[in-house]
């Protein structure tokens, strides 16, 4: 045989024996420069020749070619949520259930639950074919590419059987600490929470993005088991990682509902010396036959619960409170707090909203105070522990004017925060900044806080048009700024030009404008122009957009300087339309342009949201409620009362076979 196909085929073995001893058993041999050093080889191997390259090659949880969009998938069997139990009351009430639908006592398997995105994967003869996320349980969506690049997850099982899995993706702790700290370094938002880093990871486009964020996953169900397989969930999971897939080793066996609480109310304490984030533990009847026995409800399986823990609430001190500006000019009090680990992170920060809330919560400097995480990355102040205090705490009070730019500040009618109401202020003119490259708006990638700060404070953006007027010499000025990422980040800008007319919006900062908003505004006004343009009343007329939000953008749009900034975005070549080209390419003739919707009952082939969005690219509208001017309704089963208005309004109804049939 040819010597370096020898080659590639030991050290394809080699490493794929390492990774599964490294991320399936927990278990490395090696280290870990010493494993980087063995991939880097086989690549090298690999490049010179590619036709030796085995197809479920280590070196392809590097992350392959970027998509253009996800393809959907139909989950044969469908992907069910779990009921919740909040106390050990409600575990017994779960239990009494069970032993009432089996005529008998169960056993349980008690496992973490993990706290990632539900992801399903299927194997062909041993090979892994595809993977999807659990969308809306029936339709999911294709991240194969991306669920590759996940070390954990084997592409060639020990035996080739056909099988689907089920289980739980995730980011460690680890991960998620490094990722968010370069996130900062970079200037990019951070991710809030594990979970949502994983799941943001997965849902990326391209494959490399998720190949380098260390990614992990647990099996905790196999859907489709043959007919003689095993009798136990456990056995199914021990099936399952004999398999080569990576199965949690905390599961425990509980032989009545007090044991199962035992372990549930253990798990609480020790989920903070866990290396990867739990929200819970799932309780699950062991015994397959009594699984099928119990059966289903419409969402979720009554053989199983999971048991939530409550938010994790710890102490610490607050050393000082921070006054910021946003960028419409509120002044907003953050508690700088002693650093503490709460729910896998470590927390410096905590949000106090605005002065009366201080005030209630009677907050002072040198207090010990509860904080809790609630899926944000700042925490909040649960409550101070005023019977610590030993009289040196100091009371806060909020400034007469704006700690930036010294103009007093005002407090408006109606509203709960201190304002700057200087245009000028320099923290706003940032915030706005800041928020106008943001992802929901122009998503300037490199351009994050730091970066704007530093262009700021050097005096190279003034307003969001500077950013558009850019050198490359200006930008190579700045700290951590080399050739290539300052020829990234004017490339990102120059790319930003083309986003459609609802981000340019967004990104305006118009007060009320969300980008939901923004997209209203947007579809339906087509160009700036038209919306610079449009009065009070032809604004309100429009669904969805209230009276606030219309006086909001009449004011915007009169004013001189911002006329003049728009005119200054168009002559540096931004796009002022909605959906760029693909708004001249809607079909004026279709079954659905200009023409209002109104959306009941279930369908087959597609949720209701999904069938919003078919009908908003084509240049429709989806209104909630059945009026004279819905032009149709669509109706799928189970439709009930919008169906009969519609009749009765004389409004033409279409059933699912109607609606898809025109999509073609
Ligand atoms: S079993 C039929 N086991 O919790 C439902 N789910 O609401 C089977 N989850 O998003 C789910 N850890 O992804 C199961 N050990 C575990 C789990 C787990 C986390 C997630 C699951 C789903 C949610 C269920």
């Amino acid at each position: 045989m040819d010597v370096s196909k020898e080659q590639i085929d030991a050290l394809t073995k080699e490493l794929q024996d390492h990774a599964y001893r490294y991320y399936v058993l927990d278990e490395p041999v090696i280290d870990d420069a010493a494993y980087d050093k063995k991939l880097r080889e086989l690549q090298e191997l690999e490049a010179a020749y590619p036709e030796y390259k085995q197809e479920d090659s280590p070196t392809e949880r590097v992350g392959g070619e970027p998509l253009d969009q996800f393809k959907k998938v139909r989950h044969e069997i469908p992907m069910m949520s779990l009921s919740n139990a909040f106390n050990a009351e409600e575990l017994r009430e779960f239990d009494r259930r069970v032993r009432e639908g089996l005529g008998e006592e169960a056993s349980y398997s008690c496992e973490l639950k993990f706290d990632g995105l539900a992801v399903t994967l299927k194997y062909e003869n041993g090979r892994f074919v595809q993977g999807a996320t659990r969308g809306d349980g029936t339709t999911g969506e294709d991240i194969t590419a991306n669920l590759r690049t996940i070390p954990s997850i084997p592409l060639k099982l020990q035996k080739p059987v056909t099988i689907e899995v089920r289980g739980e993706a995730f980011m460690p702790k680890a991960s998620f600490e490094r990722l968010n700290q370069a996130r900062e370094a970079q200037g990019e938002a951070l991710f809030a929470n594990p979970r949502n880093a994983a799941a943001g990871s997965l849902r990326q486009l391209d494959p490399k993005i998720a190949a380098d964020r260390h990614l992990n996953i647990f099996i905790y169900a196999v859907a489709s088991l043959e007919e003689d397989g095993p009798d136990t969930h456990t056995e199914a999971l021990a099936y399952a990682a004999e398999l080569g897939f990576h199965v949690n080793k905390e599961t425990k066996q509980a032989a009545s509902i007090d044991e199962v609480i035992a372990v549930c109310e253990a798990w609480e304490d020790k989920r903070s010396e866990l290396p990867y984030e739990i929200d819970g533990v799932v309780v699950k009847v062991d015994n397959l036959e009594a699984q099928e026995q119990l059966g289903y409800t419409a969402k979720s399986p009554r053989w199983a619960t999971a048991y939530k823990f409550p938010a994790e609430e710890v102490t610490t001190v607050l050393r000082d409170i921070e006054l910021s500006i946003g960028r419409t000019g509120a002044v907003t009090p953050t508690a700088i707090l002693d650093p503490v680990p709460v729910a896998g992170t470590t927390v410096q920060r905590a949000s106090l909203h605005n002065e009366d809330l201080i005030r209630e919560q009677d907050v002072k400097i040198g207090d010990r105070i509860v904080i809790k995480k609630a899926g944000d990355i700042i925490p909040k102040v649960v409550r101070v522990l005023t019977e610590e205090r030993t009289g040196d705490e100091i009371d806060f009070h909020m400034p007469d004017t704006c700690p930036e730019c010294g103009e007093e500040l005002v407090r408006i009618e109606g509203e709960v925060a201190l304002r700057c109401v200087n245009p000028l202020c320099p923290a706003q003119i940032r915030e706005g900044l800041i928020h106008f490259v943001s992802r929901n708006a122009m998503n300037i990638d490199g351009l994050g806080e730091k970066v704007i700060t530093q262009l700021f404070d050097h005096d190279l953006v003034r307003s969001v048009a500077d950013l558009y007027r850019l050198e490359k010499e200006s930008l190579l000025q700045l700290d951590r700024m080399g050739e290539k990422s300052t020829e990234n980040l004017l490339q990102a800008i120059e790319v930003s030009k083309e986003n459609p007319l609802d981000k340019l919006l967004f990104g305006l900062g118009i007060r009320f404008v969300g980008s939901k908003g923004a997209e209203t505004l947007a579809a339906e006004f087509r160009t700036m122009e038209r919306l610079q343009q449009a009065e009070l009343d032809e604004l309100t007329a429009v669904h969805d957009i209230g009276e606030k939000m219309a006086d909001a953008v009449v004011t915007y749009f009169q004013q001189e300087t911002v006329q003049q900034l728009i005119d200054e975005l168009r002559s540096l070549g931004l796009n002022m339309s909605y959906a760029g080209t693909e708004a001249a390419e809607v079909d004026e003739d279709s079954a659905f342009s200009g023409k209002t919707f109104v959306l009941t009952g279930s369908m087959d082939a597609m949720s209701r949201s999904e069938a919003k969005k078919e009908i908003e690219a084509r240049g429709g509208k989806v209104t909630s409620s059945v009026t004279s001017k819905t032009d149709v309704v669509i109706a799928g089963e189970k439709a009930g009362s919008k169906q009969r208005k519609a009749e009765e309004l004389e409004i033409p109804v279409w059933d699912e076979e109607a609606f898809t049939s025109r999509l073609d």
